[in-house]
C-alpha cells in the first residue's frame, strides 16, 4: 500500500467515503494497525491514562509524546502519524512551534491540539511553515478542570453555534483537519458539511468523515467502566488483529458508531 498522506484523507471526504483513526504508542502495534489498512495512527497523550495510569491527560510531558511517536514511527507501514501537542506545551505560538518541530522530527506527519479560535494564530503560522495541523474541540480533555468533568459538550444552542463558528475560523486559520469529541451527532453532522477538510469523530456520531477510538478501549481492556462511544471489538473477534480490522470495517461501513454509542 502507498502512503497515506492528507491528500488521500481529503480525497476521502469528497468521495464520501469514511476512513479510521486508531491510536497505538509503540512499534509493534503501529505495525499492526497500518498493515490492516487503517489510515491514520494518534499518538494521543491518551498514554497518560493508559500507559500511565494517571487520572488525566495533564501530567504528559513533550519528551513522553517525542518518545512514544519515534516508537510508532519505527514501527509504521504508510499510515499518517499524528501526534498530540501536550498540555501547556503549545500556550503561545512560539512554544507551539518549537513543541511541533520536535513531534515531527520524531516521525509525526501532522500534531493536535486542543481548543478553539483562540488557536488560530498558531494553527497559521505552523501551515506556513508547513506543518499540518488537526484542531480537537468539544470535549477537550486537557481542559477537563476546566469543564468541570468528561461531559458532552456543544448540547445548547450557544455553545453549538460558537462551536460551528469555531471550527470554520480554523480551517480558514490553515488547519488540514479537525477532530469532535463528545458532541451531539446533529452537531457532528453539521460542523463535517460546513468544513472541507476532513473531520474525525469520538462520541460525535455516524456523520463525521472519519471515526477514532483510544486502542484499550476498542480492545475492551481499560480499567474502569469503557465510555459509552466506544466499542469493545474484542468480542466478536478471534485475535487482536481480527477486533482491529472489524473497528476498522465498521467504520467503513457506518456500523459504527450505532445511535446507542452516539449522544
Ligand atoms: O489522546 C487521544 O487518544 C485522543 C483521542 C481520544 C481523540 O486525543
Ligand atoms: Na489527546
Amino acid at each position: 500500500m502507498s502512503n497515506i498522506t492528507l491528500h488521500t484523507l481529503t480525497g476521502l471526504k469528497q468521495a464520501g467515503k469514511k476512513f479510521t483513526v486508531l491510536t497505538a504508542y509503540d512499534s509493534t502495534f503501529a505495525h499492526l494497525i497500518s498493515s490492516v489498512g487503517i489510515e491514520m495512527i494518534l499518538v494521543g497523550d491518551s498514554l497518560g491514562m493508559v500507559l500511565q495510569g494517571q487520572q488525566s491527560t495533564l501530567p504528559v510531558t513533550l519528551e513522553e509524546m517525542v518518545y512514544h511517536t519515534t516508537s510508532v514511527a519505527r514501527g509504521n507501514q504508510g499510515a499518517m502519524i499524528m501526534a498530540d501537542l501536550p498540555f501547556m506545551s503549545y500556550a503561545t505560538p512560539e512554544q507551539c512551534m518549537a513543541s511541533s518541530a520536535r513531534l515531527m522530527q520524531a516521525g509525526a506527519h501532522l500534531v493536535k491540539l486542543e481548543g478553539g479560535s483562540w488557536l488560530a494564530e498558531s494553527i497559521q503560522l505552523l501551515a506556513d511553515r508547513g506543518v499540518p495541523v488537526c484542531a480537537h474541540l468539544g470535549l477537550t480533555p486537557q481542559a477537563v478542570n476546566k469543564l468541570g468533568g468528561y461531559r458532552v459538550q456543544g448540547k445548547d444552542k450557544a455553545s453549538a453555534l460558537q462551536m460551528i463558528e469555531d471550527a470554520r475560523q480554523l480551517e480558514e486559520a490553515g488547519a488540514s483537519m479537525l477532530l469532535l469529541e463528545c458532541v451531539p451527532s446533529l452537531l457532528g453532522e453539521e460542523i463535517t458539511r460546513n468544513v472541507s477538510i476532513p473531520v474525525i469523530g469520538i462520541g460525535a456520531g455516524p456523520h463525521t468523515d472519519a471515526q477514532v477510538l483510544v486502542l484499550h478501549d476498542m480492545l475492551g481492556i481499560t480499567p474502569g467502566r469503557r465510555p459509552r462511544f466506544s466499542r469493545d471489538f474484542m468480542q466478536q473477534a478471534v485475535s487482536i488483529e481480527d477486533a482491529i480490522r472489524q473497528y476498522d470495517a465498521a467504520v467503513k461501513a457506518v456500523t459504527f458508531p450505532s445511535p446507542e454509542e452516539s449522544f
